[in-house]
């Protein structure tokens, strides 16, 4: 597996593969790897004669007061992760590398002021700048996404359709641990008491899922989902919201697909957690 810190340098690599006529299989992380990481990178290595993932923790999608300073960084585990999983390259730029200047930002409007967007107001204009400057410097074939971060993977959908991106972006199911709870790099910063109760989400999630049906009011879900997280003292919501499966928006009943997404704190950690539903 090559290991690679520039631009310069990643560039080179795929110009080669391009003259061999290589397809590329591209998964973007922020590091601190685990089994939901494993298998983007699983799906790639299946779909692709060369699999690239890129780590790099992208100071421009935390706010001030988000978790960038702490945010869990384990590059040797990384990269043992990588190689049993076939990966043929990584791509560990600094943010010198990547931001000689923060003039150009790629923002999609209405999709980002939903859900995470609405609490992180400029989380995905962070995440969509630094996947289309990826994009541009990897130019892979296809890209994948996880569908634990149901509006970052809807997001980064309508920017390659809008910007004409030409690329395939592949959307691949939540990995849990045993217990449900769906795998996160952020999972570490749970004490084990938090760790038991993040248990929580899940459950929470399975009910909204055997009571939701056709027609029905998304209110009925958000209350059924909202009772369930309440009655674990050590979590609070952020939101709980149904919103339609392509432009983010709220809806007031199940007509059409849906996400069902959630943000809760356990303690001081924000977890996420989603379902989608078709009624048809
Ligand atoms: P990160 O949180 O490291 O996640 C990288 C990719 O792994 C994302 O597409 C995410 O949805 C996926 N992923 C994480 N946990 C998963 C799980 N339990 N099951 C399935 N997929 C999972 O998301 C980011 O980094 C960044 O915003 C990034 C896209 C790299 C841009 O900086």
């Amino acid at each position: 597996m090559e290991h690679v810190l520039t631009i310069e340098d990643v560039r080179n690599t795929i110009s080669n593969w391009k003259k061999e006529g290589y397809s590329i299989g591209y998964v973007p992380t922020m590091g601190f790897l685990h089994d939901g990481h494993a298998s983007l990178i699983d799906q790639a290595r299946k779909n692709n004669d060369k699999v690239i993932v890129s780590i790099f923790v992208n100071p421009i999608q935390f706010g001030e007061n988000e978790d960038l300073s702490t945010y869990p960084r384990d590059i040797n585990n990384d990269k043992k992760l990588c190689e049993s999983h076939g990966v043929d390259l990584i791509f560990t730029p600094s943010s010198e590398e990547m931001y000689q200047d923060k003039k150009a930002f790629v923002d999609i409007i209405d999709l980002s002021n939903t859900l995470c967007g609405l609490r992180r107001p400029i989380h995905f204009k962070g995440v969509c700048t630094v996947v289309a400057k990826f994009f541009n410097i990897i130019q892979p074939t296809n890209a994948y996404f996880g569908k634990k971060d149901a509006q970052q993977l809807a997001i980064i959908r309508k920017m390659v359709f809008d910007l004409n991106f030409p690329v395939n972006i592949i959307g691949v199911p939540i990995v849990r641990e045993h217990d449900g709870l769906a795998k996160s790099s952020r999972n570490t910063y749970l004490s084990s008491d938090e760790r038991k109760a993040a248990t929580i989400l899940y459950k929470s999630i399975q009910k909204g899922k055997s009571s939701i049906e056709p027609g029905c009011s998304a209110d009925s879900i958000i209350n059924t989902m909202t009772e369930i997280i309440q009655s674990e003292p050590l979590a609070k919501i952020d939101y709980i919201s149904v919103v339609d499966a392509n432009t983010m928006q709220p809806v007031q009943k199940v007509i059409s697909p849906v996400l069902v997404a959630m943000a809760v704190y356990i303690g001081t950690t924000r977890l996420i957690d989603n379902f989608s539903y078709d009624p048809n």
